[in-house]
Formats: structure tokens, sequence, C-alpha cells
């Protein structure tokens, strides 16, 4: 029998189904219940379950090598995977910083972005310009780089005072204009920040190419970050892209900034990167950055217990391959095609669904009172999270992201990215259970259609 009740769990007064096996598209409690997983957890197994090439090669590493400190050894699998996850980025994007996970991997880049300046004479360089709807993590600095209110209040004597500028999403435009007369003023806010704060103390930007659970997955105007990009490069600002959620094949692209022919200076992945199996981030350094390093300090001050451990990157490498070998990342665009156009289908003319967004297998839904007015509900209902609830019963994993946002009034949002591996009859299946979720949430919050 299961001994349950000694972990401090996300929330205190849940009782959590115990998930026992996964098996394709699909996890499996202790009761035996089977769960189409609709988000591929949070956006991270890829591959789906039950790879058995992933658990040989973590088997294998782990009687091979175990453990070697990353200030003494590279290994192998390190090698292998720096090799692997660089050649499919955009040209420069060369060098490869491993980690455990999302936050880690922006910490880091920040941290890598301060100490590039500092190497060039710029010391000064230090403030972080960040946006309001985003996450990057949990740690302060990623916390403060990002606008997440529900996550910063509680800690705001803490946080760094990073300036946040707008995001673009068009669905809410901040300003209240629309695309294209808006001139893509929100990217234009960039350069005005930068001026404001003096670019001599302006070390980054960082942004999610593509909004991940702060938005439920918005996509920019094209223009946005080629002009992002010329405002960082004309004020000697590094571009940090946070493909933590949004890349790595999801967008039906390799990164999701190369939709729009764009090169950041530092790129951090993490979720989709050890596919669940094993915990994993990166920053994925332009050579121009690491041709700094190499020739002032020839160091970087930084550094994890766990960082490039070999099993991890033994994992992650099967994870690379079987990405390959099955063409998965060459899925994602056609399947991501059927899924928008399924969504549609179904929800197109749902009144209380004011907005189906996203590319790829990354797409979401914004749940409203009025679609005409875009009036939320009331966030006291929490109908999204209700939805999530009823969906789980209905056997349908979903994700409703991180809670409110840095928008004034929280939105209902249910993110939908299922793992590469699903089939098109999975795909209607998904569409089919979250239909029914949504509707019958709806009923008993007493907004039936
Ligand atoms: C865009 C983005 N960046 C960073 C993170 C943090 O990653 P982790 O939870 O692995 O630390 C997340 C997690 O949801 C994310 O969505």
């Amino acid at each position: 029998m299961l001994k349950k009740g000694h972990v401090f769990y996300r929330s205190q007064n849940k009782d959590y189904p115990v998930a026992v096996r996964g098996e394709g598209v699909y996890l499996y409690d202790g009761e035996g219940k089977r769960y189409l997983d609709g988000s591929s957890g949070c956006l991270v197994t890829n591959i789906g379950y039950g790879v058995s090439s992933v658990a040989e090669a973590l088997k294998n590493e782990a009687l091979k090598t175990g453990y070697a400190h990353g200030s003494t050894f590279t290994t192998e699998a390190q090698e292998e995977l720096a090799a692997l996850v660089t050649e499919k980025a955009p040209e420069g994007l060369d060098y490869a910083y491993f980690l455990s996970g999302g936050t880690e991997a922006n910490e880091t880049a920040i941290s890598m972005a301060l100490q590039y300046h500092m190497q060039r004479g710029k010391s000064s360089k230090y403030k972080v310009i960040g946006r309001r709807l985003s996450y990057h993590g949990s740690s302060f600095a990623t916390l403060s780089a990002a606008g997440n209110v529900e996550r910063r209040k509680m800690y705001s004597p803490l946080l760094m005072n990073f300036p946040l500028i707008p995001a673009p999403h068009c669905y809410r435009c901040y300003y209240g204009l629309s695309y294209p007369q808006c001139g893509i003023i929100c990217a234009e806010e960039l350069e005005k920040t930068i001026l404001a704060e003096g670019a001599d103390n302006v070390a980054a930007f960082i942004a999610e190419p593509i909004i991940g659970t702060s938005a439920a997955a918005s996509v920019p105007p094209k223009e946005y970050f080629p002009r992002i990009r010329e405002i960082c490069s004309k004020h000697d600002v590094l571009l940090i892209c946070d493909e933590v959620l949004c890349g790595y094949g999801r967008p039906g692209s390799y990164t999701a900034q190369e939709l729009w022919g764009v090169t950041s200076d530092l790129t951090t992945l993490g979720k989709g990167l050890g596919g669940g199996y094993i915990p994993m981030g990166a920053v994925i350094a332009h050579k121009d950055i690491h041709d700094v390093f190499s020739a002032n300090w020839g160091k970087f001050y930084h550094g994890y217990t766990y960082q490039g451990n070999p099993v991890s990157c033994a994992g992650a490498v099967a994870v690379h391959r079987y990405l390959r070998e099955q063409k998965l990342f060459e899925q994602v665009g056609p399947k991501g095609e059927l899924l928008k156009k399924n969504l549609h289908a179904a929800f197109s003319d749902h009144p209380h669904v004011g907005d189906i967004r996203g590319t790829g297998l990354l797409m979401g839904l914004e749940l409203v009172l009025d679609r005409s007015s875009k009036e939320s509900f009331d966030p006291a209902l929490s109908v999204a999270e209700k939805v999530r609830e009823t969906a789980l019963e209905e056997g349908l994993i979903t994700y409703t992201g991180v809670g409110p946002t840095a928008d004034i009034i929280p939105r209902d949002y249910l993110v939908i990215g299922p793992p590469f591996t699903i089939s098109e009859a999975e795909i209607e299946m998904m569409i089919q259970k979250l239909a029914v979720s949504l509707e019958k949430t709806l009923m008993k919050l007493g907004y039936a259609k």
C-alpha cells in the first residue's frame, strides 16, 4: 500500500491522483484511470511517455559515468548534446550551457549577459528589461524580469526594480490599438525605455517569442521581433529569447525566433529538452558572446552542482535523437494545422470562447463572459481552472498556466499543447473531451450555451 502524506504539495488541501504509468500520449493513475495528455504536462512531454530508448540511455550513462563535476570534466554525453542542440539552432547560436530547468536557464542567461558587458568594460550595464505579460521562472531575478502579478506580489520588497514594457498581445492590445495601424508601438516602447533608463545601464531585454502561460500562446505580429532585434543591436543590449516553453520544435520550427528570421544573443531552453524524463535546461549562446569570454576572462563566474550532468545529458540526447529519428520536428506543423482547424470547428462560434490563438502544437483558448465585448468572467469563479478540473474528470489533461498575470484583470486561459506523437484520432478525441468539459463546467456555473 502506498504511504501518502509526507510530501509538501503545491496545494495542501487537494487530493492528488497518483500517476503510476505513462505510455504514448496517456498517463494512468493508481485506480487504472487513463488521462489523455492534452498539454504535455506543462508543455514538457514532447515525445510522449514510455520511450524505452530514453530509459536505456539513462541507465547506461548512470552506470558509465554517473557524475562528473563540470569544473573538472566534460563528458561524451554533454559534448554530444551540445552538438545536436546547437546544430539545428539559428546560425551563430553555437555554445550550450546545460542546467536543470527553465528558471536556472534564464537566471544563468542574465548572469552571462552582465558578465559579457563587464568584460567589455561596460560594468554599468546591469538592468534587464522584461515584459508585463511574461513568465521566466521562480527565482528572484527571473521574477523581477517578468510581470506575473500573482507570483511577484508576496516578494515585492525583494525584487529588483527592472523596467517592464507591454508585450505584443493583439487580442487585448495594451494601447487599445489594432494591428497593423498600431505601427507596432509595443516594439517602439523598448527603445523608449532603453533611452529613459540610459542605454549605458541596460544589459539585456528578455522576452518569450510566443507568450506561453501568461497569455496562452499569443503570437506577435511578424514585424515585432525583427524590430526588437534592431533596437537591441543599436543600443548594445543583449536579446534573450526565453524559448523554455515555446521553443524546441513546439511552434513548428525548431526555435520560435526563426519564424521571423531573428537570431537572439542568448536563447534559453527547458521543458521539452528533457522531454519530462529528466530535469533539463540550457542557455544557447551566440558565438559573439562566447568569443568575448574566450578573449577576456576565459571564465564564466557561475555554476551549479548538476550543470551538464552526464546522465541528464544522455537522456536529453536520447530525447533529441528520438525527435529526429521519428521525424517529430517535421510533424508538428501539419499536426498543428489539424489541431487549429479542429479547435476552430469546435469553438469558433462558441459564445464563451473569445479567442483561439497559437501556432504549431502550442494553442490557447481565452474564455470570456461576453465574446463581443471581450469581457472576462469574474476572476473569483476561476472558470478556466474549473474547466481544467472537469477535463481531468473526463480523462483529459489541460493547462491553465501560472495564475493571474500582469493584466490588471486575471483572464481565463487554457493552453493546449499535446505531445508531438499525438495521432489524428487522438487530436479529435482531445477536442471532444475539451468541448464536453467546457459545456459541463459552464452548465454548473449557470452559463450553458
Ligand atoms: C517561458 C518560461 N520560462 C521559464 C520557465 C521556468 O521553467 P522551470 O519551471 O523549468 O524552472 C517557464 C515555466 O513554466 C516558462 O514557461
